[in-house]
């Protein structure tokens, strides 16, 4: 064996128990009551967790609009790795008129050589062509990316209902998973507009102008239209309790629909929107955060099950001319780029508001912190500690206390809207198949340490589903709509 991690606890998703880890090339390989090595880490008080998988961040990533995200993959790689993860999939995002493989060339040609940690993409389609959907979808997925992200809403990114349909119809007959941020955007321009032309432009309105009722409409929608075809869906960030309840319904009833949330939603309410200023830009991202009643239920929900992953959502713009303030220090809200950072916090806010204070258990914290997005994303050899499993381990002190603080968080940012909080819980070594990566709170790895992972099949079992009478060929006189 290379290395033994020894005297910790280890935790997956479902159980715990006092182990010995060894690692060789880069594997998990034994897991016994005592293991020895020339190369020994000592985990005595510590858990021993599989490696944090970001599952929903914006990494050298241009919005519709054109503004790039601070962080690329060498300094977003080094954020996420310092937040316990060791492995992350930002968005490889299509904009209208570019092809898709054309699009994943030049995601590769920025990831390859810079990230310190195993990435992959998931594929964002704005510009589902005939040759997207027949060539180049299939194409994605048979290169290991097998998941794809529409947007319901933003001008420049957004598909309509039939164009969803196509997409998800693609992704069924693939196996691949669709993502959606399902907020409806006819609502939120049509309450915007007003907003403007009567002088309300402050951040604050932004939380006005994406109301609750957009995001329920939209799930209720996208719900729909998968059920409808039978096809996998992942409402991503999640910021209502009523569009939690669609999620919820539709998997009691057996539908391949599953949700996330995000920690902006748990710990920030609009009241951060109405910080004096352009204060409340820092806080701004689509869906809103919303109000105290909010986070009580969407923690009820991560409790009960509704989601799947908790991710960061990280969508880096810094408070300058950069990123928040491109149109100038009056700019409106609707000129204001959405979104904010949190890839390095994401593991210990939960770990510390939700397993040290009992809202949720160990081995949910851990489901959500990986096994369920390795399932769902197609990380097979990911996302939990057994052997044969690559050795994607986070070793993680439960008792440490810290203070978030900006310069801590190793990414391109200039704020932290989680600043000042104290958190019980953190992450002090983070190996990426086997190599340490932060080590005692340095980094250890070289830019570009970490490998592309062709990702297989999202894992669907239990979820039967079942489609549209409408399209069985029994019911339609015949007719072969969609295979
Ligand atoms: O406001 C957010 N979440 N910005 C990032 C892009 C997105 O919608 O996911
Ligand atoms: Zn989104
Ligand atoms: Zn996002």
């Amino acid at each position: 064996m290379d290395l033994v991690i020894k005297g910790g606890t280890v935790a997956t998703a479902a159980d715990s128990f006092r182990a010995d880890v060894g690692i060789s090339d880069g594997r998990i390989v034994a897991i016994a009551e005592s293991l020895d090595a020339s190369d020994v880490i000592d985990a005595s008080g510590k858990l021993v967790l599989p490696g944090g998988i970001e599952a929903h961040c914006h990494i050298a990533q241009e919005s519709a609009t054109g503004g790039m995200t601070a962080d690329d993959y060498r300094s977003g790689s080094i954020s996420a790795a310092f937040g316990g993860n060791s492995c992350f999939i930002p968005f490889a995002a299509q904009h209208r008129g570019m092809g898709v493989t054309e699009t994943l060339d030049l995601y590769d040609s920025r990831a390859t050589g810079q990230s310190v940690i195993d990435w992959s993409y998931h594929l964002i389609v704005a510009d589902p062509t005939e040759k997207a959907l027949n060539e180049e979808l299939p194409a994605a997925f048979a290169r290991g990316i097998t998941s794809f992200k529409v947007f319901m809403t933003y001008d420049l990114m957004k598909i309509d209902d039939g164009q969803f349909l196509d997409i998800l119809t693609v992704a069924r007959a693939n196996g691949a998973l669709t993502m959606v941020h399902a907020e409806n955007s006819g609502i939120i321009r049509w309450i915007s507009d007003r907003l403007v032309k009567a002088g309300h432009t402050a951040p604050r309105y932004h939380a006005v102008s994406h109301p609750a009722a957009a995001e329920i409409e939209a799930i209720n929608r996208a719900i729909t239209l998968a059920r409808f075809l039978d096809a996998a869906l992942m409402i991503v960030h999640v910021s209502t309790p009523e569009g939690a309840d669609l999620v919820a319904k539709a998997r009691l009833e057996g539908a391949k629909i599953f949700g996330e949330t995000c920690p902006q939603y748990l710990f920030l309410t609009r009241n951060d929107l109405d910080r004096p200023g352009m204060e409340g830009a820092k806080f701004m991202c689509s869906p809103p955060v919303r109000d105290a009643a909010t986070q009580d239920a969407l923690w009820r929900h991560l409790q009960g099950g509704t989601f799947s992953v908790f991710s960061s959502d990280h969508a880096p713009y810094r408070f300058d001319e950069t990123g928040k303030l491109a149109n100038g220090p009056q700019a409106s809200f609707k000129q204001i780029a959405n979104g904010m950072p949190g890839l390095a916090v994401r593991l210990p806010l939960l770990f510390s508001e939700g397993v040290r204070k009992g809202r949720i258990t160990l081995q949910q914290f851990v489901a959500l912190a990986s096994t369920n997005a390795a399932r769902l994303y197609g990380l097979p050899r990911k996302g939990s500690i057994a052997v044969g499993m690559d050795a994607d381990i986070t070793i993680w002190d439960p008792d440490e206390t810290r203070t978030v603080r900006v310069e801590d968080q190793h990414d391109a940012m200039d704020y932290s809207p989680f600043e000042g909080r104290e958190l019980t819980g953190w992450p002090v070594t983070v190996l990426s198949r086997g190599r340490r990566i932060i080590d005692g709170g340095r980094l250890i790895a070289e830019s570009g340490a970490g490998r592309f992972v062709a990702r297989e099949r999202p894992d669907f079992t239990g979820y039967p589903g079942g489609r549209a009478a409408e399209l069985d060929p029994a019911f339609n006189f015949g007719a072969e709509i969609a295979p």
